[in-house]
This record gives C-alpha cells, sequence and structure tokens, in this order.
C-alpha cells in the first residue's frame, strides 16, 4: 500500500476500507508517513468526506493508537460529557457534583486548553491544592466511593489523535465533519465511558458556525457512539457569546461555584442543567429527562450541589474554603475596564475574539509549553440584547501584563452594538438522540 495512491483515492471522492484507514493512521503515529502527506489527506477529507462506515473506521483506529482505561472496577453506568470546544464554557466544573450527587458514578478525563478555547484542568488547577494527577487506584477509589473524580489526560491516550489534532490546528482542517467526530469521539471511547453526553456548540466561538452543520456532527457524533455500543446524546447549544459573564481560569470556577448556589447567569445554568440531566438519563436514574431538569434545580436550591462541590474540591486535595471565600483564588493586578463608543443595544459578542483576547491576557496558552496565568481572564459585563450607553463599561480585561494596547482594542472591536435589540438568543437549541 503506498499513501500517495490512497490520498489520490480520497481526492477522487471514493472510499476507504478499514485497511486503508488503519494503513494511514499506523503510518503516521509510526512516523513512516510524513506531516505533508497526512496534511493532504486531510484537507482530501476536508472536501470530499467520508461516509459512516470511514468514519467509525477512523475512530477506532484512533482508540487502538493508544491505552484504553478499563473503568470495569467502577460499579454502575459511566457516564461521561464533551464539548466540542467553546469559551467561557465552565460546563464540566458545574455538571461534575451535580450528577455525582444523583449518586451517578462521573469519572472525568479532561484536557488542557490550547488557543482561544479554555480547558477543564487548567481551570481546576487555579484552586489551590487542586491535584489532577491521581493514580489508577485513587482515582477508582474516589469515584467508587464519592461518586466523582477528574484526572488530566494520560500522555498516551489517543496518540494519534493528539498528533494529528496539532497538525489539523496548523493545516485549516480542523472544522471538518469526519475529522472532528473521530477525535472527539475515540478520545471518549478510549477512556472506558459506557455513556456519553455530548455539547455540540454553534456560532461564533465554535468550530461549526451553521446550526446546519452543527446538527449534521451532532448525529455523526451519535451514530459513531452506537455503532460502538456507546449510549450517546447530543445537545446543540449557542456558542454566540461566551458562556455566562467569565472567561478565564480562577474567574471561571469563581463563576461556576455561583452556579452552584443558584446565583449564575441564565444561559450557562441553562445548559449545565440540560448536559446535567441528560446525563442522568443515560445514567439511569431518571427515566425522562424533564423531571431529572427539575430534580437537579432542586439540588442547586437546597444546597445539596455546592456541598458537593466542596466534597470534589476536598478529595482531590484542593482548598474548598474557597467555596465561601473566593478571595482565596488568584485575582490579577491590573483591571482594564473597555468602553463602549456609541449608545444601542449589543448584538453580537466574538466568542472567539474574547478568547484570544484571554490567552494574549496570560488565561491561554499559544503554544503548549506556555505557562497559564490563573488569574488573567475576561469579564463580559454586557451580553447580547443589554442596552449600553456611550461609555459604559461592556467588559473588564484582568491580567498582569503591563502592556496590553493592542488587546484592548481587539476586545473592544469584538462587541457589535446596533440600533434596535436583537431578538433574544436561544441556549438550546435542539438535542439528538
Ligand atoms: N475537539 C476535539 O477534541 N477534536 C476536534 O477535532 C475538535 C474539537
Amino acid at each position: 500500500m503506498r499513501i500517495v495512491d490512497l490520498i489520490e483515492k480520497k481526492k477522487l471522492g471514493n472510499v476507504l476500507t478499514k485497511e486503508e484507514i488503519d494503513f494511514i493512521v499506523n503510518g503516521y503515529t509510526n512516523g513512516t508517513i510524513p506531516d505533508y502527506q497526512i496534511s493532504a489527506f486531510f484537507m482530501a477529507v476536508y472536501f470530499k468526506g467520508m461516509n459512516k462506515q470511514e468514519i467509525a473506521d477512523l475512530t477506532l483506529a484512533y482508540v487502538n493508537s493508544g491505552d484504553k482505561v478499563d473503568l470495569s472496577k467502577i460499579d454502575g453506568i459511566k457516564v461521561d460529557k464533551h464539548s466540542s470546544g467553546g469559551v467561557g464554557d465552565k460546563i464540566s466544573l458545574i455538571v461534575i457534583p451535580l450528577v455525582a450527587s444523583l449518586g451517578i458514578p462521573v469519572a472525568k478525563m479532561s484536557g488542557r486548553g490550547l488557543g482561544h478555547t479554555g480547558g477543564t484542568i487548567d481551570k481546576l488547577e487555579s484552586i489551590p491544592g487542586f491535584r489532577t494527577e491521581l493514580d489508577e487506584d485513587t482515582f477508582i477509589n474516589n469515584v467508587n466511593k464519592y461518586k466523582m473524580a477528574i484526572v488530566g489526560q494520560s500522555a498516551n491516550l489517543t496518540p494519534a489523535d493528539k498528533k494529528t489534532y496539532a497538525l489539523r490546528d496548523v493545516t485549516a482542517t480542523v472544522d471538518s465533519i469526519p475529522l472532528i467526530a473521530s477525535s472527539i469521539m475515540s478520545k471518549k471511547i478510549a477512556s472506558g465511558a459506557d455513556a456519553i453526553v455530548l455539547d455540540v456548540k454553534v456560532g461564533s466561538g465554535a468550530f461549526m458556525k451553521s446550526l446546519d452543520m452543527a446538527k449534521e456532527l451532532a448525529k455523526t457524533m451519535v451514530d459513531i457512539g452506537k455503532s460502538l455500543n456507546r449510549n450517546t446524546i447530543a445537545v446543540i447549544t449557542n456558542m454566540d457569546q461566551p458562556l455566562g459573564h467569565e472567561v478565564g481560569n480562577a474567574s471561571e470556577v469563581k463563576e461556576a461555584i455561583k452556579v452552584l448556589k443558584g446565583q449564575g447567569a441564565e444561559d450557562e445554568t441553562t445548559v449545565a442543567l440540560t448536559i446535567a440531566a441528560n446525563m442522568a438519563v443515560l445514567g439511569g436514574a431518571y427515566k425522562d429527562f424533564t423531571e431529572a431538569y427539575n430534580k437537579l434545580e432542586n439540588i442547586i436550591y437546597n444546597g445539596k450541589a455546592i456541598d458537593k462541590l466542596k466534597e470534589f474540591i476536598k478529595i482531590q486535595g484542593g482548598d474548598e474554603r474557597i467555596v465561601d471565600n473566593l478571595d482565596l483564588l488568584p485575582t490579577a493586578k491590573f483591571n482594564i475596564e473597555i468602553k463602549a463608543d456609541k449608545t444601542g443595544f449589543i448584538s453580537s459578542v466574538k466568542a472567539d475574539d474574547i478568547g484570544i483576547v484571554a490567552m494574549q491576557l496570560g488565561a491561554g496558552r499559544k503554544t503548549k509549553t506556555d505557562k497559564i496565568d490563573f488569574a488573567a481572564g475576561v469579564t463580559i459585563v454586557k451580553k447580547i440584547g443589554d442596552k449600553v450607553n456611550k461609555n459604559d463599561t461592556i467588559c473588564i480585561l484582568h491580567t498582569n501584563i503591563e502592556d496590553t494596547q493592542n488587546t484592548e482594542i481587539l476586545a473592544k472591536a469584538a462587541f457589535d452594538i446596533s440600533e434596535n435589540k436583537p431578538e433574544k438568543i436561544k441556549y438550546v437549541y435542539e438535542t439528538i438522540e
């Protein structure tokens, strides 16, 4: 078999066999196929697509490229969730204690942020003492005893996806449905989940810019899950502006605490409850989504959810006092207010640009080795539909960096102000089962 023939085959829109897909993935993982040929192959996939069988074969080839996590020592149905990537996306921080408080085991493996999107592991590490490297026994014992634990993704989990994702990032081939679907689903399958809830984001801060594309991605991933015997649901949610008001690390932890105390913003509370309720249904705690949703809402208002968060922080080695004293979390030296230059209504907040602003302030990494400033971030003061007067503060930049002139310009340009009030946006579009 020659890789050049397989690139040609896909370029002409023909269907690849399982053996051919295995050859490509194995060759790239072990270094016998170079970057430039895989780049050409991905571009051919971008334009010609893949059928269901090819996508399932690609997913399994990624899964088989590295270690698989065995969660069989954990009792019950292990339900996982994954977001297709967004800005201000602190949903995992909220749903872990929420779902665990129903007695459903949440064995979570999460990643770090890269580029304009944040990562759950970085956010949690902003809590003093919080450990995200647990040995296997502690991880399994914590899930069995407390119904929750989190670890950073092991180095050898889906190495083929890791290597190809970095390449896709620099060859403009990230936003391809077969490539995103196989990338996400391979990680979920390798990390041992029995059931999976996918949060497929659509909008300016997401890879899927249109609802039709988001639906197609959602359907593709649900099909992969089903073909591999994993009960899978996808929820399509809005990413036309950052979720909630905070984008950063420590600031997103603070905001997640507010949601679990019943003081969160409407958008993030709705999305978190929707994802958690679907996890509760797949985990077998409830038959009916609405019943699960109402129960979870109750758990927030009766204080159980926040108690479970304290327990979560404590068992991972963190300082749980932060829950009652947010000042124990890192804060930045400089807080720069960005003002509206005219009167009107906020009509859009470019979430991807806000992600870049947060990264430039120190909250994210430009390259894998960059160090994160946990205190840095952006507070979105005005959201879509809000009325603003000239010189009102629209967002606040938090940083320890002294010169932020260019970042301030980018932050201001991320907000569009129109004369007319825009229509209220939907937070959750639809669920694909
Ligand atoms: N998230 C992933 O894990 N992979 C992609 O390809 C895109 C988003």
